[in-house]
């Protein structure tokens, strides 16, 4: 069974919650009309009815018995805006602000999660990254002892000797443009975490990667993942972790076998953590597009799960954007 469907099964067996701001968007709509009928999920569609149910006709989606929300005729949506204006007041926000935001239905999903009323968010079909992500950051927040929100992708490839039977988890791709030492230990950590949780990969085994390896080069940005690889150590003693590493030395037992014989990661890494967003970014689209891997984004480290979708998204990645969260909730 592969990851995705390993997803849908715990999804279905602890069914959760999940709103889904974009409501009237015609593959967000086909979605909900899976997660409905497969019990997967249950999907709250925000937005005006009468535009949500005119949509829902043109795409084909049966949506009878999903939920929907329009923020503006929600009895909440006043409490909401009492409670924006009390969290965002010190950065600005005034009781107007807080009363226009809690129309919107991004800001006003956001608050349904903050406030346990739904157990997770999925947006982006729609919205740019930054858009879902701001409020998220700025409501959500971190979890407790998380210093910094950030994302791993799961990536299923077809060569089933890499990583865990093919599967393998990179990070950061999404988020954290350019983090410090200290934050790239962070994001280490959360994705062995990710690891272990979402894809049930028992051993998490986790490369920081660089285009040096222990040391063959000497650069700024080689010192800062070596400082990274010292601190997440620190920072989680038992975990399997080892840097800096080259990609080939991470994944190839021969290679690691010539470059970095001692380390407990080289040739068998399951977990690759990029040491900024261009190379993340840019590396998992080269696996995705060159090795024809599938590529499945998640946030980490939010209080509350809350997941952001590529734009080019289908509607079968939304079903599965979906699941993820709700599993992450449970
Ligand atoms: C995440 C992102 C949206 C933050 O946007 P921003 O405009 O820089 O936001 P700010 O720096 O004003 O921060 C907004 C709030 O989020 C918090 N924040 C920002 N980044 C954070 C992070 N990684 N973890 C936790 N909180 C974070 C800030 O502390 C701030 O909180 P506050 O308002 O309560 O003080 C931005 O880093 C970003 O655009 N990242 C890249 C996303 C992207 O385009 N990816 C493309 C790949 S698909």
């Amino acid at each position: 069974m592969g990851i995705v469907e390993r997803i849908r099964e715990k999804a279905r067996a602890d069914v959760k919650r999940i709103v889904l701001p974009e409501g009237d968007e015609p593959r967000t709509l086909q979605a909900a009309a899976i997660l409905g009928r497969e019990n997967l999920a249950r999907p709250v569609l925000l937005g005006a009815a009468d535009r949500i149910r005119a949509a829902a006709t043109a795409a084909g989606a049966d949506i009878g018995g999903i939920e929907i929300i329009d923020p503006a005729a929600s009895p909440r949506r006043a409490d909401y805006a009492a409670r924006l204006y009390e969290l965002r007041r010190a950065k600005g926000v005034t009781e107007a602000d807080a009363a226009r935001l809690a129309l919107d239905p991004m800001y006003f999903g956001i608050m349904m999660v903050k406030l346990g009323e739904a157990d997770g968010l999925v947006s982006g079909a729609v919205h740019s990254t930054g858009d879902m992500l701001r409020p998220a950051l700025q409501i959500i927040k971190t979890k407790p002892g998380i210093s910094a929100v950030s994302s791993s992708f799961l990536m299923e490839c077809p060569d089933r000797s890499l990583g865990d039977d093919g599967l393998l988890v990179f990070a950061d791709c999404v988020v954290m443009v350019c983090p410090d030492a200290e934050q790239l230990a962070g994001i280490a950590v959360a994705a062995a975490e990710t690891a272990r949780t979402l894809c049930g990969i028992q051993e998490p085994r986790v490369a920081l990667l660089s285009f040096s390896t222990k040391g063959s080069a000497k650069a700024d940005v080689v010192t800062k993942v070596q400082e990274a690889a010292a601190i997440a150590h620190r920072l989680a003693p038992d975990l399997i972790l080892d840097g800096e590493l080259q990609l080939d030395a991470a994944i190839v037992p021969e290679v690691a076998a010539l470059k970095a014989k001692d380390s407990p990661v080289a040739g068998r890494a399951n977990v690759l953590i990029f040491p900024d967003l261009q190379a993340g970014n840019i590396g998992y689209k080269l696996v995705q597009r060159f090795g024809k891997a599938k590529a499945f984004a998640v946030l980490q480290g939010l209080a509350k799960p809350c997941n952001d979708l590529s734009r080019g998204c289908s509607v079968d990645d939304i079903v599965s954007t979906v699941c993820m969260t709700a599993v992450q909730a449970q």
